[in-house]
């Protein structure tokens, strides 16, 4: 008998639990296609050499080690809101953007959630279908009752717009829709930008409050562009939460390092939004890590180091696209040639295979070749080296 009998087992997470499954596979053709983490040519782990060379810089300094404020680094915060935002942006100057420096996107997600659901802001929020399944534990835990909304069709391979305004017109006013800017995670497929023109419109009639996740900044044209929803969503005078994750673009998943950013349009309400987000903050982990924030703010103020970021993300955009043209050109030698054609409209780090269960089970079990069960493919995980077993696997599978 023991006080912890009632604790019954939780599933894996469908994602991070794969990492589990993969180290403990012992085949050496083995390919992880899983976790949305970024591998080099050579399959192995990138730190940035702006970020290695931030670090050398940091060291040097001898810092102390002293607790940060409860939202964290002004100056990392300032950085932050200038690359989301833009440089010039008019509502940098203004009193009505709140910011946290936040753990990861996950942390911005999490106390965002919290901050709707505690101060009555909003109790509902729509989810893309599908979204990041993270997504929905996150919002859950906050408190809020969770919907889905129209945003995949699975039979024509696209962005089903039709189904997502009409989701949008039916959502009642004040609830919350979390949104993709750019490199929709899991489908890799977005909404052009002339779309988002005619969302923005429509959600601000709705009086619906949108929540954008921008983890992947930099991933599809490049830093300003791919941030460009959100600044047009400012430009035309919403009011939004912005969850912003510095875990992929500059490689520092395990800092935990990101940004929450609330743009709110009546200036004397940010003084009580930043004391709820303190208030959050506090009971949840105290304050923010150092590190992350340290060796981001390194890059963001020095101009050298900010160009050799820049560049090195230039270079990983493009082994991507790479990949992702030879995935499509391996595929469709032996396939009828629409078979994957709509592999090339899909961006950023995710493919949206179009396999099914039963399918992405067998590459597993037979090829050793692991990816989410809805046919996620992490294409970065792709190689010279490996890209042809794949090709070959998801052909004797299909
Ligand atoms: C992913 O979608 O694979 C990444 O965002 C990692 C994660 O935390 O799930």
């Amino acid at each position: 008998m023991s006080f912890f009998n009632s604790v019954t087992h939780h599933p894996e997470d469908p994602i991070l639990g794969m990492e589990v499954a993969f180290k403990a596979d012992t085949r050496p053709e083995k390919v992880n296609l899983g976790v949305g983490a970024y591998k080099t040519a050579e399959g192995t782990p990138q730190v940035f050499s702006s970020v290695r060379k931030a670090e050398k810089l940091l060291l040097e300094k001898n810092l102390d080690k002293e607790y940060l404020p409860i939202l964290g680094n002004a100056h990392y915060i300032k950085e932050s809101e200038k690359l989301l935002f833009g440089e010039d942006s008019p509502i940098l100057s203004t009193n009505k953007i709140c910011s946290a420096q936040s753990l990861g996107g996950t942390g911005a997600l999490r106390c965002g959630g919290e901050l709707l659901f505690q101060n009555n802001i909003s109790k509902n929020i729509y989810l893309p279908d599908p979204t990041w399944s993270n997504h929905w534990n996150i919002f859950a835990k906050a408190g809020m009752k969770i919907s889905a909304y129209n945003y995949y069709d699975k039979t024509l391979h696209t962005l089903n717009f039709s189904g997502m305004k009409k989701s949008i017109e039916n959502m009642p006013a004040q609830s919350v829709i979390l949104l993709q800017p750019c490199c929709h995670n899991p489908t890799g497929i977005t909404p052009s930008l002339e779309q988002w023109k005619e969302l923005s419109i429509l959600i601000k009639n709705r009086k619906i409050l949108p929540f954008f996740d921008l983890a992947y900044q930099g991933f599809d044209q490049g830093l300003d562009e791919d941030a460009e929803v959100v600044r047009h969503f400012v430009k035309s005078g919403h009011e939004m939460l912005v969850a912003l994750s510095y875990s992929k673009n500059f490689g520092l998943y395990g800092e935990r390092t990101g940004l929450l950013s609330v743009i709110n349009q009546d200036e004397t309400t940010s003084e009580s939004i930043r004391s709820q987000l303190k208030h959050i903050i506090r009971s949840n982990y105290s304050n923010p890590p150092l590190q992350g924030q340290r060796i981001i703010t390194t890059i963001l103020q020095s101009k050298e180091l900010k160009e050799e970021w820049v560049q090195e993300l230039h270079s990983i955009r493009e082994r991507i696209h790479k990949m992702r043209k030879e995935l499509l050109c391996g595929l469709t030698q032996k396939t009828e040639p629409n078979r994957f054609q709509f592999l090339t409209n899909q961006t950023g780090m995710f493919s949206f295979s179009g396999l099914n269960k039963a399918q992405v089970h067998k590459l597993e079990k037979n090829h050793g070749i692991y990816m989410q069960a809805n046919g996620r493919i992490n294409i970065a995980g792709l190689n010279s080296k490996n890209i042809h077993y794949v090709i070959e696997s998801i052909l004797a599978v299909i």
